[in-house]
């Protein structure tokens, strides 16, 4: 174990451009939202200055509406498409950032987690480090706010518990089959400016990334957004998928409530912590509305549908990452997590919860996520399952995930059955998790 920790922090040294570090070397060579919070979490117990350095630089490019994007483009680095002469966000968009050049959609809103972790590891050391955490969370406090703030208002406008999502990648998980249907309705114009991928010239494997037809779709919502100037306004009428994503509301809550436990513990001002309480609650009880009440599985809603989706997907465990379900239904829920349609499938590899269930219909074993386990999703499942008093189920999820990253790979995501490293290798959020295990 101390060698694959060490592995994982040379790896992390690896992919440190200076002030940010990039997701993966070739794949992914810029800064990712979610990914940078993880990468925190994993620089943390290695060093809080260098954690907090990650999160300074991200929060550097908030949006003056309070987005944080989902990519800082790292200046000077070529070979990733769609690049900032493709989103164009500081010609077209009135609240884009003076600073980096970022994309213009935003993603899963998992900060507020690195910047506890941060504080945790903080107090195991001297003064001076305790003082880089406390500045750190006094100077960006209000920008943590104030992103929550956006995510409750811009993205709930009806303030029903759940965050909107225009954007497949904006969910973090690209092409899960949760997204299938919206997809569907989304018809590439002919005057679609042409393109070409670049993440199929690094991952040769097609069947691991997703298709042209999802690029086209991917594209052409980005293009629906350029028209719009990226205006939060504008984006609730004119995008042709908008969806309520429960997993991503799943884990605002959460983070809402971890952010409201550090405002309290470390003195932030009463009125945001009763708001961030409030958020938490909202969004807990949005989560919990879209469940069967007998299974205690959660949906997706199609807005433009206006119809639910039903997908055996990780989707489904939403609330066991919020909480707020019934006693029975949220013991039906964790039965079907460790049961044989997910962690308990008597082929899997690892005891470890695939992207989507293997005896789902949609699933493909090496495809992204539409089957894949991503070990950061074993993290946070993990980590959240820690938080909610489940000590065991989180120690058997930390005890998988370090025997599957006993590889060393480092891989983005693997294979259930046969435990194969697939898509990128060295990725930065998989040390990430790996230390913070470790840590
Ligand atoms: C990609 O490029 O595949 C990313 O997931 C989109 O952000």
């Amino acid at each position: 174990p101390t060698q694959l920790a060490a592995r994982a922090a040379y790896l992390l040294r690896g992919n440190d451009l200076g002030t940010m570090t990039s997701a993966a070397p070739r794949l992914y060579p810029h800064m990712w939202s979610w990914d940078a919070a993880f990468v925190a979490v994993g620089l943390a117990p290695l060093s809080v200055e260098r954690a907090v350095v990650e999160l300074d630089t991200l929060l550097s490019a908030q949006w003056k509406n309070g987005m944080i994007p989902h990519i800082v483009f790292a200046n000077g680095v070529d070979g990733y498409f769609p690049g900032p002469a493709r989103w164009e966000c500081r010609r077209l968009a009135a609240n884009a950032p003076e600073g980096p050049d970022t994309s213009g959609i935003t993603q899963p809103p998992v900060h507020a987690i690195a910047v506890q972790r941060i504080l945790d590891h903080s107090r195991r050391h001297g003064r001076s480090t305790r003082a880089v955490a406390q500045e750190f969370l006094n100077r960006r406090w209000p920008d943590l706010v104030r992103w929550h703030r956006w995510l409750a208002h811009a993205r709930d406008p009806k303030e029903n518990g759940r965050i909107t999502l225009y954007h497949g990648w904006e969910s973090g998980m690209d092409n899960s089959p949760r997204w299938d249907r919206a997809y569907a309705n989304v018809v590439p114009g002919v005057d679609l400016p042409p393109y070409r991928r670049a993440d199929t010239a690094i991952i040769s494997d097609p069947t691991q990334r997703p298709s042209d037809r999802e690029y086209d779709r991917y594209l052409w919502l980005v293009e629906q957004m350029r028209r719009a100037n990226y205006d939060d306004f504008q984006l609730t009428s004119v995008m042709s998928f908008a969806v309520e994503d429960v997993f991503v509301s799943a884990i605002f809550a959460l983070a809402c409530e971890v952010l409201a436990d550090i405002g309290e513990e470390y003195k932030q001002p009463h009125s945001d912590v009763r708001e961030l309480h409030g958020w938490a609650a909202r969004f807990r009880k949005g989560v919990a509305a879209t469940a069967d009440e007998r299974t205690g599985a959660a949906k997706d809603y199609d807005v433009r549908l206006g119809r639910w989706i039903n997908t055996e997907t990780l989707a489904m465990f939403a609330p066991l990452i919020s909480g707020g379900l019934s006693r029975p239904a949220e013991r039906a829920l964790l039965n079907t997590f460790e049961g044989p349609r997910f962690c308990g499938h008597p082929d899997l590899r690892y005891a470890l919860p695939p992207s989507t269930s293997p005896v789902a219909k949609d699933f493909r074993p090496r495809e992204y996520w539409r089957g894949p386990v991503w070990p950061v999703m074993s993290w946070l499942f993990s980590w959240a399952f820690a938080r909610r008093g489940w000590a065991e189920r989180a120690y058997l999820l930390r005890a998988e995930g370090l025997r599957q990253a006993a590889d060393g790979s480092f891989a983005e995501y693997y294979e259930p059955f046969t435990g194969a490293p697939l898509g990128s290798m060295q990725q930065s959020w998989t040390a990430a998790s790996v230390l913070d295990w470790l840590g």
